[in-house]
């Protein structure tokens, strides 16, 4: 088979190399892809990501049997539902589906109707609206601003003097949806789910990524700073609690709303005293949850997104290595940063996965916030976590920084 994926990013990276390794696929096209692709896919990067018209032509042209969608932006922008009318199978949800990340107040009306359990939350359309409310609403608060924000949209305000700040920069004009949420405390969690239809196959191994930007989580939001799977401290109890209180109801509750998920469901999940509850769902693999966990995964991706397609079981096979990446990004991320540092040491053999590099003149410069994923596996996460950072120690550049407790959660318990 012919198969093209679309998107630049270490999620997509993975992605074009666990697609390559399938005995299913003898041909591989990424669009726009990046320079670290370039040894197991032909790299489109002429072409953006975002111009429909020019990726059906080329899927047409190519006899692209599957497009492999990796990011929220053409999802929501409705790129599957281009492709699909023109006869290319797609893994990815329509532009209607693709809401369920796109529109936070779609999905927590959603949850709401359907008794998905997730935090309470209001949602406030104007600036002068937001300023009354902080000032009885209960803290701490979490704001969270309505459309795609690459997991930067979220503030938590503590007390009103930050509510303040919060609205103030959420708000830049009068009018606006942000939605209100009750803060909810626990761990999070990341659960991949495959689904078509009602038919939805969850992972049976969870990831736990690391949102914010600096140590003991302290700093801003970021995309996601390192990430490790399995979960050992999460156990099987909370994957079935999950599954039938929210992956289930949440595919049905998209068939009866007339907006079937075709595709891979994020769920990012958040264990409550009262069990597990909904920060946010995504139409996409989560990055890097997707390079850890399609490091960790034996049996075949493609075959899989087949077996979807068909609704066929699809079982699951996993190493028994656990699995840990640590990001390494610009300084200055989330905020501004430089580019066109150079960066060098690391392979691209598995060991590592590129989100922000690009080459210049034969050396791999910086090109983004979130740059490379260093790839650590070992019998548990511990040992996982020693061979991460010795891949983070081979990259040698002055220009990135990295967390230094990736995975510790799972370490210390
Ligand atoms: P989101 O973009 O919705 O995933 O939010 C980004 C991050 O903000 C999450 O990963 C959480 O760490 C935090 N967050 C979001 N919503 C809540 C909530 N209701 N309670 C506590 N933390 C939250
Ligand atoms: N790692 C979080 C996300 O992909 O949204």
């Amino acid at each position: 088979m012919k198969i093209l994926v679309i998107g630049a990013g270490g999620r997509e990276h993975v992605l074009a190399h666990k697609l390559h390794q399938s005995p299913l696929v003898n041909e591989l096209f990424a669009i726009p892809g990046n320079d670290a692709m370039s040894e197991i896919a032909q790299v489109q990067s002429d072409i953006a990501e975002t111009d429909h018209d020019t990726i059906v032509s080329f899927a047409q042209e190519h006899d692209i049997d599957w497009t492999v969608i990796g990011p929220e932006q053409p999802l929501t922008e409705g790129l599957a539902d281009k492709l699909e009318a023109n006869d290319i199978k797609v893994f990815g949800p329509k532009k209607a589906a693709a809401q369920i990340e796109g529109s936070k107040l779609f999905a927590k009306q959603l949850m709401q109707k359907y008794d998905i359990p997730t935090a309470e939350y209001k949602e406030v359309k104007t600036k002068t609206e937001a300023q009354n409310y902080i000032q009885r609403c209960e803290y701490p608060i979490v704001l969270k601003k309505d459309g795609l924000a690459a997991g930067k949209g979220v503030i938590i305000a503590n007390n009103l003097e930050e509510a303040n700040e919060a609205v103030e920069k959420l708000y830049p004009e009068e009018d606006g949806i942000v939605v209100f949420e009750q803060f909810l405390e626990g761990e999070e969690f990341s659960l991949m789910t495959f689904v078509n239809g009602t038919y939805a196959v969850p992972f049976d191994c969870i990831a736990q990524d690391h949102k914010r930007a600096f140590d003991h989580d302290e700093g801003p939001n970021t995309g996601g700073m390192g990430v490790y799977c399995p979960v050992p401290h999460i156990g099987e109890d909370v994957l079935q609690q999950t599954n039938d209180k929210i992956a289930q109801p949440i595919a049905k509750a998209m068939v009866e709303e007339g907006t079937p998920f075709f595709g891979l469901l994020y769920i990012g999940a958040i264990l409550t005293s009262e069990g597990p509850k909904v920060i946010e769902f995504n139409a996409r693999f989560g990055d890097p949850e997707a390079q850890v966990l399609l490091t960790r995964m034996e049996s075949d991706l493609m075959q899989h997104i087949i077996d979807l397609e068909q609704k066929q079981p699809i079982t699951f096979k996993w190493k028994s290595q656990s699995v840990v990446g640590v990001m390494l990004a610009s300084k200055g991320y989330p905020g501004s940063y430089e580019k066109g540092k150079q960066v060098s040491g690391f392979t691209l053999d598995g060991k590592y996965f590129v989100s922000g590099l690009k080459k210049e003149q034969d050396k791999y410069v910086t090109s983004g916030g979130r740059v490379i994923l260093a790839i650590g596996e070992g019998d548990d996460i511990a040992k996982a976590k020693v061979q991460a950072y010795e891949a983070v120690d081979k990259i040698e550049s002055d220009a990135l920084f990295y967390r230094s407790d990736i995975s510790d959660k799972a370490i210390k318990k």
